[in-house]
């Protein structure tokens, strides 16, 4: 995280030169390596099978969300943004692949039923993002900023939650499978928080209105109309919860969201955590 005596413009010089540099080390996951073979021979907690359920869904749901990032003419005119959301959609698009094979070849071995993946929502822009996507300047950069933003807190969630259930989960074949994924979000959970920090750094109106924003209306990744209820992703939270070091997760995340310039009083982790605060 940048030094709050440098300058706006240097922040984003040195970002984007970052971002740049995560877009070169992109790769598709490649999961062909692993010990297929024996998938299977660990038995899994039913409330894994339902988390890895939940995050192959909400991986393919990716195609949706790029739709409204691309309605924005000021995020998507952004070079290097725009480069970043075809390896981002791609990337994805392969850890759906990638559970989705592992729950086929377990679900087989064990002599399992697997619920089949929910389709991605039909991609739509509502009216009022529509509106916002003509408008350019201090506007049209504001809305750029919080969707990397919404990205880094998503990003850094399914980072942190790949991880605890690489933890919780048993199988080893499995463990490294969502380690890998996660070493991926670690890498779009960068992209992202890069750009947002020099955004938030060059606008106060972002600074100013963002934390609200976030604040008011973030709701954890996969959660909306159409995609995942909270009473799923609840579910999921539980599992994730049996971890001894999950508390610890949760307030480390915050930490570092609120290290984004304006964000110092956000606590959206814990909050989503604990739905009563919400
Ligand atoms: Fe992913
Ligand atoms: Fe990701």
């Amino acid at each position: 995280m940048a030094t709050t005596t440098t300058s706006a413009a240097d922040i984003r010089r040195s970002n984007e030169a970052r971002c740049r540099r995560i877009l070169e080390r992109s790769q598709l996951l490649d999961v062909d390596d692993l010990d297929w073979g024996r998938v299977g021979a660990v038995e899994l907690d039913p409330g894994v099978i339902d988390t890895l359920v939940y995050m192959r869904d909400v991986e393919g749901f990716t195609d949706s969300y790029v739709v409204g990032l691309a309605a924005h003419k000021t995020t998507l005119s952004d070079p290097i943004v725009h480069a970043f959301l075809e390896v981002w959609q791609a990337e994805e698009a392969a850890h759906s692949q990638a559970i989705a094979e592992y729950l086929e070849v377990y679900a087989a071995a064990r002599g399992l039923d697997i619920p089949p993946a929910q389709a991605s929502p039909v991609p739509s822009v509502p009216r009022y993002e529509r509106a916002l996507a003509r408008v350019g300047g201090p506007v049209g950069t504001l809305v750029a900023a919080a969707h990397m933003a919404w990205g880094a807190a998503n990003e850094l969630l399914t980072m942190n939650g790949y991880r605890l259930l690489a933890d919780q989960c048993d199988d080893p074949v499995l463990a490294e499978l969502l380690r890998r994924i996660a070493a991926q979000e670690a890498r779009h959970y960068s992209f992202y928080l890069l750009q947002a920090e020099w955004r938030l750094a060059s606008s106060r109106l972002a600074r100013t209105v963002l934390p609200r924003f976030l604040d008011g209306s973030w709701t954890p990744v996969g959660v909306g109309d159409g995609y995942k209820t909270a009473e799923e992703f609840q579910r999921v939270l539980a599992v994730l919860n049996a971890r001894p070091e999950s508390e610890r997760v949760i307030d480390r995340m915050d930490r570092r969201f609120a290290a984004l310039p304006g964000f110092d009083r956000l606590r959206i982790y814990r909050q989503a955590a604990t739905p009563a605060a919400a």
